[in-house]
């Protein structure tokens, strides 16, 4: 079994701190960095860009998991490549040709990952999992933080696993979206080994993100 990563979510974070909040979430022990970019089209919040993403990226050697609620995103795949994200992750509803979209992050040297929402079926991208890094389980409906956990994304993560070992295929499975420390262990056992957090990371345990982090990956 793989070992379970966290992704801490900025959204959550001190805006005001960003530097400072991913060396926190550094010394915490995240795994990655979990940025979720959010146009006020796809979804309707607005957050950052890719000139935020540039001025963060000395704060860290940890990867940048970017996850982009962006429509149409193709376009600005470039610019967050370029800005400092190592893996690009994007919805299928967002790009007219998503194995294109696929190609084209991998020929920028990234990992690519693949995005469902709630009530996005697998079928979709069942075809494409040999091409894939990452697929992204939403466990809310994408556009704020701090949402309630949705546990009917458990049993697409359970088909997903399966379909993963019977290909024995590499990708990794992650899931966003309301997780706390009830529900991180459904999360693991149906086979999600990368869990993103923002509410229960930064907020729990007054702020401390180390211990947070801990009791994430402890199923
Ligand atoms: C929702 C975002 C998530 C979310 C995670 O659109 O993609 O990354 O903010 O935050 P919590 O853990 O608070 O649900
Ligand atoms: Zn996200």
């Amino acid at each position: 079994m793989k070992k379970i990563q966290i992704s801490p979510s900025i959204l959550s974070a001190d805006f005001s701190q960003l530097g400072n909040e991913i060396k926190r979430l550094e010394e915490g022990g995240a795994d990655m960095i979990h940025v979720d970019v959010m146009d006020g089209h796809f979804v309707p919040n607005l957050t950052m860009g890719p000139p935020i993403i540039k001025a963060l990226r000395q704060y860290t050697q940890l990867p940048f998991d970017v996850h982009l609620m962006i429509s149409p995103v193709h376009k600005y795949i470039q610019d967050y490549a370029d800005a400092g994200a190592d893996i690009i992750t994007i919805h299928p509803e967002a790009t007219e040709d998503l194995k294109n979209s696929i190609q084209y992050i991998k020929s920028l040297n990234k990992k690519v990952g693949v995005s469902l929402n709630p009530k996005t079926e697998i079928d979709l991208i069942t075809g494409l999992l040999n091409q894939i890094d990452l697929v992204l389980i939403m466990s809310v409906n994408p556009g704020f933080g701090g949402q309630k956990f949705i546990p009917e994304v458990l049993d697409k993560i359970k088909k997903l696993k399966k379909i993963k070992d019977q290909r024995n295929l590499k990708f990794d499975i992650e899931i966003d979206g309301g997780i706390n420390f009830d529900n991180n262990k459904l999360a693991i056992e149906a086979g999600a080994n990368i869990l993103v957090s923002g509410t229960t990371v930064f907020k729990n345990n007054n702020g401390n993100i180390k211990k947070n982090i801990d009791l994430l990956k402890s199923s």
